[in-house]
C-alpha cells in the first residue's frame, strides 16, 4: 500500500508503532521495521543518551530497515538532558524521530539540520495545527480512545481524524483504538495516511515484556481502561487494577488539593516492575480500550501481514463490492 507516510518515510506499509514506555526497546521497534511498519524506540526509557546510543545500535543490528526514536516532553519533575539524547540519535544515524507531549519547537532546527524527519503525536487539531506550523513532517492524532495520554479535550478519532483532515495539509496517521485492517481501512477513510499502534504491539511474540503483561491485555475488554490523573491536567488511560483504583479513590477523596506526591506510590518507577518482572498490581500502567479487540499473540510478521490482507480485502471486496 502506498500513501503519504509510506513516501515520507521509506516503508512498505502504512503502519507505526508508537513509542511505549519499556516496551519500546530494540526487539520491539526492529519487529515492526522487519515486517515493513516503522518501528520505535522510546529514548526516555533508556536512563542516560550513552544507553540510547546502544540501544539504537542494538536495533541497526536487528534490522536494516529504517527505525525512528520517540522523544516524550511531558512534565516530569527531573528534566531529562534532551540534547544529549537528541546528539545520540543524530549520532545513531536515525532520520525518524517521533515527539510527544510538550511542543517541539525548540529541538526542531537541530532536528532538520541532521535530515531528521519528525512526527509528533498529537490530541487536538489546534496543537496539529501548531505542529505543522512550526515544521513538523507528519502528525500522530491520538483520539480519546487511546492508550496513554489522551490530553484533555475527549475527543474521540471518528471526530478529531476528519477534523484533523479538514484543517493539515502534512501527512498523519490515526492513533489510538487502532487494532486490525479494519481499523486502517476506517482510518484511511476517516482522512488519515495509515495508522500508529501502541496496545495492539504489546500483546506481540516479540513484545519485550513479561508474559503476565500480555496475558492481562488478552483478558481485559473494552471496559476494562480507565482516567487517571485528570485533577492534575495529566490524564492517562491505564489498565484497572487495585493501584488505579487506590488512585481513582485519592483522586475522589482530594479533589483539586491533590498533588503527585499523594499518588507516587502508584505511578513513579512502577514500569520496570510490570513491564520485566509482570508484577501486574504494582501501579498504573497505559493501555488503550482498543484491548477489548486483543484477542490472540500473534508475532509481529502476522500481525501486519494479516492487517494488510484484511485491508485489501475490505477495500477491494466488501466495499467495491457495495458500488452498486
Ligand atoms: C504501555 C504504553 C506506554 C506508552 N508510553 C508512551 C511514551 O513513553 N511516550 C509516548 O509518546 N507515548 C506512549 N504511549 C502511547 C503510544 O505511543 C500510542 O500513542 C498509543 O498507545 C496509541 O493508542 P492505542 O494504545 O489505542 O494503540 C504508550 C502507550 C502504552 C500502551
Amino acid at each position: 500500500m502506498k500513501t503519504r507516510i509510506t513516501e515520507l518515510f521509506g516503508i512498505q506499509h502504512p503502519i507505526i508503532q508508537g513509542g511505549m514506555h519499556y516496551v519500546g526497546f530494540a526487539e520491539m521497534a526492529a519487529a515492526v521495521s522487519n515486517a515493513g511498519g516503522l518501528g520505535i524506540i522510546t529514548g526516555l526509557t533508556q536512563k542516560t543518551p550513552e544507553l540510547l546510543a546502544a540501544e539504537i545500535a542494538r536495533c541497526h543490528q536487528m534490522t536494516d530497515k529504517p527505525f525512528g526514536v520517540n522523544l516524550t516532553f511531558l512534565p516530569i519533575v527531573n528534566t531529562p538532558d534532551y540534547p544529549g539524547y537528541i546528539k545520540a540519535i543524530i549520532d545513531g544515524g536515525i532520520k525518524i524521530v517521533e515527539t510527544a507531549g510538550n511542543n517541539p519547537q525548540k529541538y526542531l532546527p537541530l532536528l532538520k539540520e541532521h535530515g531528521i524527519k519528525v512526527i509528533h503525536k498529537c490530541t487536538s487539531v489546534r496543537h496539529a495545527l501548531k505542529a505543522q506550523s512550526i515544521g513538523c513532517d507528519a502528525i500522530s492524532v491520538d483520539g480519546f480512545e487511546c492508550g496513554g495520554h489522551p490530553g484533555e479535550d475527549d475527543v474521540p478519532n471518528f471526530i478529531l481524524l476528519p477534523r484533523a483532515a479538514e484543517e493539515l495539509k502534512i501527512p498523519f496517521v490515526a492513533s489510538g483504538g487502532m487494532a486490525d485492517g479494519r481499523s486502517l481501512v476506517a482510518a484511511l477513510a476517516l482522512g488519515a495516511d495509515g495508522m500508529n499502534m501502541g496496545t495492539r504491539f504489546i500483546a506481540t511474540k516479540e513484545a519485550p515484556v513479561h508474559e503476565n503483561v500480555k496475558q492481562a491485555i488478552l483478558a481485559a475488554s473494552e471496559l476494562d481502561t480507565r482516567l487517571i490523573l485528570r485533577p492534575l491536567r495529566n490524564t492517562e488511560r491505564v489498565l484497572n487494577n487495585d493501584a488505579v483504583q487506590r488512585i481513582l479513590e485519592k483522586e475522589k477523596r482530594l479533589g483539586d488539593k491533590i498533588t503527585f506526591q499523594d499518588i507516587i506510590g502508584e505511578v513513579a518507577g512502577v514500569y520496570p516492575r510490570i513491564m520485566k518482572e509482570g508484577t501486574m498490581e504494582a501501579g498504573a500502567f497505559s493501555c488503550g480500550m482498543v484491548v477489548g479487540l486483543i484477542h490472540d499473540i500473534p508475532s509481529v510478521q502476522e500481525l501486519v501481514d494479516d492487517i494488510m490482507k484484511q485491508a485489501e480485502s475490505i477495500i477491494t471486496q466488501r466495499l467495491a463490492g457495495a458500488i452498486a
